[in-house]
């Protein structure tokens, strides 16, 4: 169900947001995922819906709704961009918060992998499309929000992603730090943007950031309306 506000910056504005780690399956017992929780994806979703737009949130977790969010749960990396590449040439912009699997098992085997005691295991693992960086190749007016979530050199890998991406923002989130990222409820992040100096926000709930960063959004989005 899509509700629509009647006020706010971003009424008739549609958005995909993604939240959580993709679940790349091994066997029919196992998967391969990552610590993402999914509430800065939740996040967004609710900072948006907030600002009068609507939003599809693309999810692999199962937390409380935002009122009003179209949620559509996924497991894969490929799934996720399934569903993100149906819903993009109607979409205003992209927030791309999930936590995608870079690798994935190279064979799902049909029935459990049982042990063979005094071996090791070994899996092959292939790479998964990098979601927004494909829809980023067809982009036309869709404004594109990437995150990097680094453990050092933060700013450095952070440019080579906003590139990389094709985004018009990329949130670079330090996630070697107790108070931000992976699983907590604060958030301490980095702004990048072509052309312009980076900006950083100050430590704050996860609702909050996002929200900073959804005004952001819209002052680009409404910029000339
Ligand atoms: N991402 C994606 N598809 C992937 C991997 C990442 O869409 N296969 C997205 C993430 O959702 C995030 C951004 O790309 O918005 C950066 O993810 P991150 O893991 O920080 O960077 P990678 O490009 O995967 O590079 P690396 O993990 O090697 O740092
Ligand atoms: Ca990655």
């Amino acid at each position: 169900m899509r509700l629509r506000q009647r006020s706010g910056r971003l009424q008739g504005k549609h958005f995909l947001v993604t939240a959580g780690g993709t679940r790349e399956e091994l066997d029919p017992v196992r998967y391969i995922t990552n610590r993402s929780s999914g509430k800065m994806g939740y996040a967004f979703a609710q900072a948006l819906l907030e600002q009068g737009a609507s939003v599809d949130l693309i999810s692999t977790v199962d937390l409380p709704v935002p009122v009003g969010a179209n949620v559509i749960q996924v497991k894969s990396a490929e799934s996720m961009l399934w569903a993100l590449q149906d819903r993009f040439d109607e979409a205003t912009g992209v927030v791309m918060a999930a936590a995608v699997a870079d690798y994935r098992p190279a064979h799902i085997a049909d029935q459990k992998i049982k042990k063979e005691s005094g071996a090791p295991l070994i899996l092959k693992l292939v790479e998964n499309p990098d979601v927004i960086a494909s829809l980023g190749k067809f982009k036309q007016h869709q404004y594109i929000v990437a995150f990097a979530a680094e453990t050092n050199d933060l700013i450095a890998h952070a440019q080579v992603k906003l590139q990389k991406k094709n985004a018009d923002m990329l949130i670079a989130n330090d996630v070697s730090q107790h108070d931000a990222g992976f699983g907590v409820d604060t958030n301490r992040v980095t702004i990048l943007k072509p052309g312009v100096a980076n900006e950083v926000l100050a430590l704050d709930s996860k609702i909050n950031v996002a929200r900073e960063i959804v005004r952001r959004m819209a002052a680009d989005l409404t910029e000339g309306e």
